[in-house]
Protein backbone atom coordinates (compact mmCIF):
# COMPACT_ATOMS: atom_id res chain seq x y z
CA UNK A 1 0.00 0.00 0.00
CA UNK A 2 2.61 2.12 0.79
CA UNK A 3 4.65 1.69 -2.04
CA UNK A 4 1.69 2.20 -4.48
CA UNK A 5 1.61 5.93 -2.63
CA UNK A 6 5.08 6.84 -3.28
CA UNK A 7 4.47 5.60 -7.14
CA UNK A 8 1.35 7.84 -7.57
CA UNK A 9 3.29 10.54 -5.63
CA UNK A 10 6.63 9.88 -7.67
CA UNK A 11 4.06 10.54 -11.13
CA UNK A 12 2.35 13.09 -9.80
CA UNK A 13 5.17 15.87 -10.01
CA UNK A 14 5.51 15.37 -13.54
CA UNK A 15 2.42 14.86 -14.99
CA UNK A 16 1.34 18.13 -13.21
CA UNK A 17 4.57 19.56 -14.55
CA UNK A 18 3.90 18.69 -18.36
CA UNK A 19 0.57 19.53 -17.58
CA UNK A 20 1.48 23.40 -16.09
CA UNK A 21 3.94 23.48 -19.53
CA UNK A 22 1.98 22.19 -22.00
CA UNK A 23 1.00 24.67 -25.35
CA UNK A 24 -1.97 26.96 -25.43
CA UNK A 25 -4.70 26.44 -27.71
CA UNK A 26 -3.78 28.78 -30.86
CA UNK A 27 -6.62 27.68 -33.45
CA UNK A 28 -9.31 29.96 -34.35
CA UNK A 29 -11.96 29.80 -36.43
CA UNK A 30 -11.64 31.83 -40.48
CA UNK A 31 -11.64 35.60 -40.25
CA UNK A 32 -14.59 37.50 -41.78
CA UNK A 33 -12.29 38.20 -44.66
CA UNK A 34 -11.52 33.67 -45.22
CA UNK A 35 -14.67 32.83 -44.55
CA UNK A 36 -15.43 34.62 -48.18
CA UNK A 37 -12.49 33.39 -49.52
CA UNK A 38 -13.47 29.87 -48.26
CA UNK A 39 -17.24 30.27 -49.60
CA UNK A 40 -15.42 31.67 -53.00
CA UNK A 41 -13.41 28.95 -53.80
CA UNK A 42 -16.70 26.64 -52.78
CA UNK A 43 -18.44 28.38 -55.38
CA UNK A 44 -15.48 28.31 -58.05
CA UNK A 45 -12.85 26.68 -57.30
CA UNK A 46 -13.94 22.82 -58.48
CA UNK A 47 -12.48 20.58 -55.40
CA UNK A 48 -9.30 20.69 -56.51
CA UNK A 49 -5.79 23.25 -55.34
CA UNK A 50 -5.94 26.71 -56.76
CA UNK A 51 -4.17 29.66 -56.68
CA UNK A 52 -6.37 32.38 -55.19
CA UNK A 53 -5.14 35.96 -56.47
CA UNK A 54 -6.05 38.93 -54.89
CA UNK A 55 -6.15 41.98 -57.33
CA UNK A 56 -7.18 44.69 -54.35
CA UNK A 57 -3.62 43.46 -52.89
CA UNK A 58 -2.15 43.55 -55.92
CA UNK A 59 -3.74 47.08 -57.03
CA UNK A 60 -2.14 48.39 -53.69
CA UNK A 61 1.47 46.88 -54.00
CA UNK A 62 1.45 48.80 -57.57
CA UNK A 63 1.06 51.88 -56.15
CA UNK A 64 4.40 51.55 -53.75
CA UNK A 65 6.32 50.62 -56.32
CA UNK A 66 5.44 53.14 -58.51
CA UNK A 67 5.25 55.94 -55.20
CA UNK A 68 8.56 54.35 -55.11
CA UNK A 69 9.93 54.76 -58.50
CA UNK A 70 8.40 58.53 -59.10
CA UNK A 71 10.03 59.39 -55.54
CA UNK A 72 13.58 58.26 -56.65
CA UNK A 73 16.59 59.28 -57.94
CA UNK A 74 17.10 59.73 -61.61
CA UNK A 75 14.76 58.58 -64.53
CA UNK A 76 14.08 54.69 -63.42
CA UNK A 77 11.68 52.57 -65.42
CA UNK A 78 10.46 49.62 -63.71
CA UNK A 79 10.79 46.14 -65.21
CA UNK A 80 8.39 43.11 -64.28
CA UNK A 81 10.29 39.72 -63.34
CA UNK A 82 8.37 37.54 -65.53
CA UNK A 83 9.63 34.26 -63.17
CA UNK A 84 7.90 35.76 -59.80
CA UNK A 85 4.39 36.96 -61.69
CA UNK A 86 4.28 34.05 -64.24
CA UNK A 87 1.13 34.30 -66.21
CA UNK A 88 0.65 36.73 -69.24
CA UNK A 89 -2.56 38.07 -68.64
CA UNK A 90 -1.11 39.50 -64.79
CA UNK A 91 1.87 40.66 -66.58
CA UNK A 92 0.10 42.51 -68.81
CA UNK A 93 -2.16 43.86 -66.19
CA UNK A 94 0.93 44.88 -64.23
CA UNK A 95 2.15 46.30 -67.16
CA UNK A 96 -0.59 48.48 -68.03
CA UNK A 97 -0.74 49.72 -64.69
CA UNK A 98 2.83 50.73 -63.59
CA UNK A 99 3.28 52.13 -67.17
CA UNK A 100 6.23 49.95 -68.41
CA UNK A 101 6.53 47.08 -71.33
CA UNK A 102 9.71 46.50 -70.09
CA UNK A 103 10.68 42.30 -68.31
CA UNK A 104 12.58 40.85 -67.37
CA UNK A 105 13.01 36.63 -68.37
CA UNK A 106 14.58 33.89 -67.05
CA UNK A 107 13.18 30.76 -68.85
CA UNK A 108 13.56 30.05 -72.68
CA UNK A 109 9.96 28.74 -73.04
CA UNK A 110 8.93 31.83 -71.23
CA UNK A 111 11.13 34.09 -73.83
CA UNK A 112 9.12 32.39 -76.60
CA UNK A 113 5.62 32.88 -74.93
CA UNK A 114 6.26 36.43 -73.90
CA UNK A 115 7.66 37.30 -76.96
CA UNK A 116 4.66 35.77 -78.96
CA UNK A 117 2.07 37.44 -76.40
CA UNK A 118 3.76 40.99 -75.31
CA UNK A 119 5.29 41.54 -78.81
CA UNK A 120 5.81 45.40 -78.08
CA UNK A 121 7.54 44.36 -74.66
CA UNK A 122 11.59 44.72 -74.05
CA UNK A 123 13.21 41.83 -72.37
CA UNK A 124 16.31 41.38 -70.30
CA UNK A 125 17.36 38.10 -69.59
CA UNK A 126 17.92 37.40 -65.82
CA UNK A 127 20.34 35.20 -66.08
CA UNK A 128 22.56 33.96 -68.65
CA UNK A 129 20.67 30.77 -70.62
CA UNK A 130 23.02 28.09 -72.44
CA UNK A 131 23.99 28.36 -76.35
CA UNK A 132 21.53 25.59 -77.14
CA UNK A 133 18.28 27.75 -75.23
CA UNK A 134 18.90 30.71 -77.39
CA UNK A 135 18.98 28.76 -80.14
CA UNK A 136 15.61 27.39 -79.31
CA UNK A 137 14.52 30.62 -79.13
CA UNK A 138 15.46 31.69 -82.38
CA UNK A 139 13.82 28.13 -83.84
CA UNK A 140 10.71 28.83 -81.89
CA UNK A 141 10.44 32.41 -82.73
CA UNK A 142 7.32 33.88 -84.47
CA UNK A 143 5.51 37.26 -84.96
CA UNK A 144 6.52 40.54 -84.62
CA UNK A 145 8.43 40.69 -81.93
CA UNK A 146 12.03 41.73 -83.43
CA UNK A 147 14.75 40.46 -81.00
CA UNK A 148 17.74 42.24 -82.09
CA UNK A 149 16.18 45.59 -81.27
CA UNK A 150 13.64 44.26 -78.06
CA UNK A 151 15.91 41.33 -76.05
CA UNK A 152 18.76 41.94 -74.35
CA UNK A 153 20.94 38.54 -74.25
CA UNK A 154 22.73 38.54 -70.34
CA UNK A 155 26.28 37.58 -70.74
CA UNK A 156 28.66 37.03 -67.40
CA UNK A 157 32.03 35.86 -68.46
CA UNK A 158 34.54 36.25 -71.55
CA UNK A 159 33.77 32.64 -71.99
CA UNK A 160 29.99 33.01 -72.82
CA UNK A 161 30.08 35.97 -75.04
CA UNK A 162 32.86 34.19 -77.12
CA UNK A 163 30.12 31.68 -77.63
CA UNK A 164 27.48 33.94 -78.34
CA UNK A 165 30.04 35.81 -80.64
CA UNK A 166 30.59 32.42 -82.16
CA UNK A 167 27.03 31.89 -82.94
CA UNK A 168 25.94 35.34 -83.76
CA UNK A 169 28.75 35.11 -86.57
CA UNK A 170 27.91 31.76 -87.40
CA UNK A 171 23.84 32.83 -88.06
CA UNK A 172 24.09 36.29 -89.43
CA UNK A 173 22.61 37.50 -86.41
CA UNK A 174 23.57 40.00 -84.48
CA UNK A 175 22.71 39.96 -80.70
CA UNK A 176 22.02 42.52 -78.23
CA UNK A 177 24.07 41.71 -75.10
CA UNK A 178 23.55 42.91 -71.73
CA UNK A 179 27.20 42.17 -68.77
CA UNK A 180 25.74 40.92 -65.84
CA UNK A 181 28.29 42.18 -62.96
CA UNK A 182 28.59 41.42 -59.26
CA UNK A 183 27.69 44.02 -57.30
CA UNK A 184 28.70 41.92 -54.01
CA UNK A 185 26.34 38.91 -54.66
CA UNK A 186 28.88 36.72 -55.82
CA UNK A 187 26.88 34.67 -57.82
CA UNK A 188 28.56 35.21 -60.97
CA UNK A 189 29.36 38.40 -63.48
CA UNK A 190 32.32 40.66 -63.81
CA UNK A 191 33.36 43.46 -62.18
CA UNK A 192 35.71 46.30 -63.63
CA UNK A 193 39.21 45.21 -64.58
CA UNK A 194 40.68 42.83 -67.14
CA UNK A 195 38.07 40.64 -67.53
CA UNK A 196 35.12 43.50 -68.68
CA UNK A 197 37.75 44.70 -70.81
CA UNK A 198 38.37 41.68 -72.80
CA UNK A 199 34.55 41.59 -72.99
CA UNK A 200 34.41 45.05 -74.28
CA UNK A 201 36.79 44.50 -77.10
CA UNK A 202 35.35 41.67 -78.23
CA UNK A 203 32.40 43.62 -78.30
CA UNK A 204 33.85 46.85 -79.72
CA UNK A 205 36.10 44.67 -82.68
CA UNK A 206 32.21 42.84 -83.78
CA UNK A 207 29.68 45.73 -84.31
CA UNK A 208 28.08 43.86 -86.89
CA UNK A 209 27.05 40.96 -84.88
CA UNK A 210 27.38 42.21 -80.86
CA UNK A 211 25.77 45.67 -79.81
CA UNK A 212 26.19 46.83 -75.98
CA UNK A 213 22.70 47.09 -74.35
CA UNK A 214 23.05 47.24 -70.85
CA UNK A 215 24.39 46.01 -67.71
CA UNK A 216 22.45 44.22 -64.54
CA UNK A 217 24.14 44.30 -60.82
CA UNK A 218 21.45 42.23 -59.01
CA UNK A 219 21.76 42.99 -54.71
CA UNK A 220 19.39 40.71 -52.90
CA UNK A 221 22.47 40.63 -50.21
CA UNK A 222 22.32 44.31 -49.60
CA UNK A 223 19.17 43.36 -47.01
CA UNK A 224 19.20 39.81 -46.66
CA UNK A 225 22.69 39.26 -44.64
CA UNK A 226 23.49 39.45 -41.20
CA UNK A 227 23.63 43.31 -39.91
CA UNK A 228 27.10 42.14 -38.32
CA UNK A 229 28.11 42.56 -42.10
CA UNK A 230 27.22 45.87 -42.92
CA UNK A 231 23.63 47.77 -42.75
CA UNK A 232 21.41 47.73 -45.97
CA UNK A 233 22.61 51.43 -46.62
CA UNK A 234 26.52 50.79 -46.63
CA UNK A 235 26.03 47.38 -48.84
CA UNK A 236 24.01 49.25 -51.10
CA UNK A 237 26.69 51.95 -51.55
CA UNK A 238 29.30 49.13 -51.89
CA UNK A 239 27.48 47.47 -54.62
CA UNK A 240 26.63 51.08 -55.90
CA UNK A 241 30.86 51.92 -56.33
CA UNK A 242 31.05 48.11 -57.96
CA UNK A 243 28.35 49.37 -60.76
CA UNK A 244 29.88 52.79 -61.11
CA UNK A 245 33.39 51.71 -61.68
CA UNK A 246 32.23 49.39 -64.19
CA UNK A 247 30.49 52.28 -66.20
CA UNK A 248 33.43 54.32 -65.72
CA UNK A 249 35.61 51.88 -67.32
CA UNK A 250 33.18 51.80 -70.23
CA UNK A 251 32.89 55.38 -70.67
CA UNK A 252 36.57 55.86 -70.15
CA UNK A 253 37.99 53.03 -72.72
CA UNK A 254 35.16 52.81 -74.79
CA UNK A 255 33.12 56.01 -75.12
CA UNK A 256 31.24 54.54 -78.28
CA UNK A 257 29.68 51.88 -76.51
CA UNK A 258 28.66 54.03 -73.37
CA UNK A 259 26.27 56.23 -74.26
CA UNK A 260 23.88 57.58 -71.44
CA UNK A 261 19.86 56.96 -71.73
CA UNK A 262 17.26 54.79 -71.17
CA UNK A 263 18.37 51.26 -72.82
CA UNK A 264 17.71 49.46 -75.83
CA UNK A 265 15.21 51.57 -77.22
CA UNK A 266 16.52 55.11 -76.80
CA UNK A 267 20.00 55.01 -77.44
CA UNK A 268 21.43 54.53 -73.63
CA UNK A 269 22.25 51.80 -72.13
CA UNK A 270 20.20 49.85 -69.83
CA UNK A 271 21.53 50.11 -66.45
CA UNK A 272 19.41 47.35 -64.42
CA UNK A 273 19.40 46.81 -60.70
CA UNK A 274 17.37 45.63 -58.10
CA UNK A 275 14.39 43.39 -56.96
CA UNK A 276 11.70 43.21 -54.65
CA UNK A 277 13.87 43.15 -51.61
CA UNK A 278 16.13 46.26 -52.52
CA UNK A 279 14.07 48.46 -54.87
CA UNK A 280 13.15 51.09 -52.52
CA UNK A 281 16.54 51.76 -51.02
CA UNK A 282 17.45 52.49 -55.10
CA UNK A 283 15.36 55.94 -54.78
CA UNK A 284 18.69 57.27 -53.23
CA UNK A 285 21.19 56.35 -56.07
CA UNK A 286 20.87 57.91 -59.56
CA UNK A 287 23.01 55.70 -61.47
CA UNK A 288 20.64 53.02 -62.62
CA UNK A 289 17.76 53.63 -64.85
CA UNK A 290 15.84 50.13 -64.86
CA UNK A 291 14.52 48.43 -61.65
CA UNK A 292 13.83 45.43 -61.53
CA UNK A 293 10.63 43.94 -59.43
CA UNK A 294 8.33 41.05 -59.51
CA UNK A 295 7.67 39.41 -56.19
CA UNK A 296 6.51 42.43 -53.98
CA UNK A 297 3.49 42.76 -56.36
CA UNK A 298 2.88 39.78 -54.62
CA UNK A 299 3.94 39.55 -51.64
CA UNK A 300 5.26 35.84 -50.24
CA UNK A 301 6.34 35.15 -47.24
CA UNK A 302 10.26 35.06 -48.04
CA UNK A 303 9.75 38.64 -48.78
CA UNK A 304 8.33 39.89 -45.19
CA UNK A 305 11.15 42.08 -44.79
CA UNK A 306 11.73 45.26 -43.15
CA UNK A 307 12.75 47.03 -46.85
CA UNK A 308 8.91 46.29 -48.12
CA UNK A 309 6.91 47.27 -45.12
CA UNK A 310 3.27 48.23 -46.28
CA UNK A 311 3.06 45.57 -49.12
CA UNK A 312 0.43 43.32 -48.53
CA UNK A 313 0.57 39.43 -49.52
CA UNK A 314 -1.71 39.02 -52.66
CA UNK A 315 -1.30 35.07 -53.43
CA UNK A 316 -2.77 32.25 -51.35
CA UNK A 317 -3.23 28.44 -51.92
CA UNK A 318 -6.61 27.29 -51.30
CA UNK A 319 -6.96 23.76 -50.88
CA UNK A 320 -9.63 21.00 -49.92
CA UNK A 321 -10.06 19.62 -46.54
CA UNK A 322 -10.62 15.64 -47.59
CA UNK A 323 -11.31 14.53 -44.31
CA UNK A 324 -11.41 16.31 -41.25
CA UNK A 325 -10.20 13.61 -38.92
CA UNK A 326 -10.51 14.65 -35.38
CA UNK A 327 -7.42 14.10 -32.58
CA UNK A 328 -4.79 13.68 -34.32
CA UNK A 329 -3.87 10.22 -34.07
CA UNK A 330 -0.06 8.27 -35.22
CA UNK A 331 0.29 5.50 -36.76
CA UNK A 332 2.11 2.89 -34.52
CA UNK A 333 1.02 4.70 -31.42
CA UNK A 334 -2.42 4.44 -32.18
CA UNK A 335 -4.84 4.84 -29.36
CA UNK A 336 -1.61 5.90 -26.98
CA UNK A 337 -1.61 8.84 -29.25
CA UNK A 338 -4.23 10.56 -26.53
CA UNK A 339 -1.06 11.33 -24.41
CA UNK A 340 0.05 13.89 -27.48
CA UNK A 341 -3.75 15.82 -27.54
CA UNK A 342 -4.27 15.39 -24.16
CA UNK A 343 -1.04 17.71 -23.97
CA UNK A 344 -1.65 19.71 -27.00
CA UNK A 345 -4.27 21.32 -27.47
CA UNK A 346 -3.24 22.29 -31.14
CA UNK A 347 -2.99 18.87 -32.03
CA UNK A 348 -6.92 17.94 -31.25
CA UNK A 349 -8.58 18.60 -35.03
CA UNK A 350 -6.08 17.10 -37.96
CA UNK A 351 -7.33 17.91 -41.48
CA UNK A 352 -6.25 15.80 -44.45
CA UNK A 353 -5.96 18.43 -47.61
CA UNK A 354 -5.52 17.80 -51.35
CA UNK A 355 -2.19 17.66 -52.10
CA UNK A 356 0.35 19.26 -50.26
CA UNK A 357 3.71 19.87 -49.42
CA UNK A 358 4.10 22.93 -51.52
CA UNK A 359 6.84 25.99 -50.59
CA UNK A 360 3.92 27.79 -48.76
CA UNK A 361 2.72 27.83 -44.94
CA UNK A 362 -0.41 27.48 -43.68
CA UNK A 363 -2.30 30.64 -42.63
CA UNK A 364 -5.93 30.14 -42.71
CA UNK A 365 -7.69 28.75 -40.00
CA UNK A 366 -5.48 30.76 -37.68
CA UNK A 367 -3.13 28.36 -36.05
CA UNK A 368 -2.79 25.00 -38.80
CA UNK A 369 0.33 23.99 -38.59
CA UNK A 370 2.21 21.05 -40.40
CA UNK A 371 2.76 17.77 -38.01
CA UNK A 372 6.46 16.93 -38.10
CA UNK A 373 5.24 13.28 -35.97
CA UNK A 374 3.50 12.32 -39.33
CA UNK A 375 5.83 13.53 -42.05
CA UNK A 376 4.44 15.37 -45.52
CA UNK A 377 2.45 13.89 -48.17
CA UNK A 378 2.32 15.82 -51.76
CA UNK A 379 -0.85 13.44 -52.30
CA UNK A 380 -2.83 14.30 -48.94
CA UNK A 381 -0.93 16.12 -46.43
CA UNK A 382 -1.67 16.39 -42.54
CA UNK A 383 -1.92 19.92 -40.93
CA UNK A 384 -3.48 19.49 -37.27
CA UNK A 385 -4.77 22.88 -35.14
CA UNK A 386 -6.76 23.44 -31.91
CA UNK A 387 -10.69 22.38 -32.43
CA UNK A 388 -11.32 25.93 -32.58
CA UNK A 389 -10.09 26.09 -36.20
CA UNK A 390 -13.29 23.74 -37.08
CA UNK A 391 -12.75 23.16 -40.70
CA UNK A 392 -15.27 20.62 -42.18
CA UNK A 393 -14.97 18.42 -45.24
CA UNK A 394 -15.08 20.50 -48.29
CA UNK A 395 -13.91 23.79 -46.18
CA UNK A 396 -10.29 25.20 -47.75
CA UNK A 397 -7.34 25.51 -45.96
CA UNK A 398 -5.05 28.21 -47.07
CA UNK A 399 -1.25 28.64 -47.52
CA UNK A 400 0.77 31.57 -47.80
CA UNK A 401 3.28 31.00 -50.80
CA UNK A 402 7.26 31.62 -49.64
CA UNK A 403 7.79 32.43 -52.67
CA UNK A 404 5.66 33.30 -56.06
CA UNK A 405 8.04 32.08 -58.03
CA UNK A 406 7.34 28.41 -59.22
CA UNK A 407 4.57 28.66 -56.44
CA UNK A 408 1.99 30.53 -59.05
CA UNK A 409 2.80 28.15 -61.73
CA UNK A 410 1.80 24.77 -59.97
CA UNK A 411 -2.09 25.35 -60.13
CA UNK A 412 -3.36 25.90 -63.15
CA UNK A 413 -5.29 28.89 -64.20
CA UNK A 414 -5.07 32.09 -61.12
CA UNK A 415 -8.39 32.14 -59.48
CA UNK A 416 -8.61 35.86 -59.53
CA UNK A 417 -11.08 38.12 -56.90
CA UNK A 418 -11.58 41.55 -56.30
CA UNK A 419 -13.55 43.26 -53.19
CA UNK A 420 -14.27 39.50 -52.37
CA UNK A 421 -15.81 37.87 -55.01
CA UNK A 422 -14.65 36.04 -58.15
CA UNK A 423 -13.51 38.20 -60.80
CA UNK A 424 -12.35 35.38 -63.77
CA UNK A 425 -9.31 33.66 -64.35
CA UNK A 426 -5.84 34.08 -65.89
CA UNK A 427 -3.31 31.13 -67.21
CA UNK A 428 -0.30 30.44 -66.09
CA UNK A 429 3.50 30.53 -67.91
CA UNK A 430 4.30 27.09 -68.93
CA UNK A 431 7.68 25.17 -67.77
CA UNK A 432 8.34 23.97 -71.34
CA UNK A 433 7.72 24.12 -75.09
CA UNK A 434 5.27 21.84 -75.31
CA UNK A 435 2.28 23.50 -76.56
CA UNK A 436 -0.51 23.92 -73.82
CA UNK A 437 -2.65 21.07 -74.14
C1 LIG B 1 18.71 39.05 -61.82
C2 LIG B 1 17.53 39.25 -60.95
N1 LIG B 1 16.98 40.46 -60.87
C3 LIG B 1 15.92 40.70 -60.11
C4 LIG B 1 15.32 39.68 -59.38
C5 LIG B 1 14.19 40.04 -58.49
O1 LIG B 1 13.03 39.33 -58.54
P1 LIG B 1 11.93 39.62 -57.44
O2 LIG B 1 11.52 41.04 -57.56
O3 LIG B 1 10.85 38.68 -57.75
O4 LIG B 1 12.57 39.38 -56.11
C6 LIG B 1 15.87 38.40 -59.43
C7 LIG B 1 15.29 37.29 -58.65
O5 LIG B 1 15.75 36.19 -58.60
C8 LIG B 1 17.01 38.18 -60.22
O6 LIG B 1 17.61 36.97 -60.28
Amino acid sequence: MRRRHLLLGALALPLGLAWWARPRAQGAPYSAEFARRNALLGAHGGGIPRLLLDLDAVDHNIALVRESLARGAGDKQLRLVAKSVPSVELLSYLAEAAGTRRLMVFHQPHLNTLAQAMPDSHMLLGKPLPLAAVEAFYALHRGSFVPERQLEWLVDSPRRLAAYDDWARSQGRPLAVNIEINVGLHRGGVTAGPELAAMLERIAANPRHLRLAGLMGYDPHVVKVPALLGSPDALLAKAMRAYQDVVEQIAQTHPALWREGRGINGDGLTLNTAGSPTYRLHESESLSNDIAVGSAFVHPGDFDLPSLSGHRPAAWIATPVLKAAGPLTLPGLDGASRLLHWWDPNRRASYFVYGGHWLADPVAPAGLRPEPLFGHSTNQDLVVGAPATALAEGDHVFLRPRQSERVLGQFGPLLLSRGGEHVGEWSVLGGSNAPAA
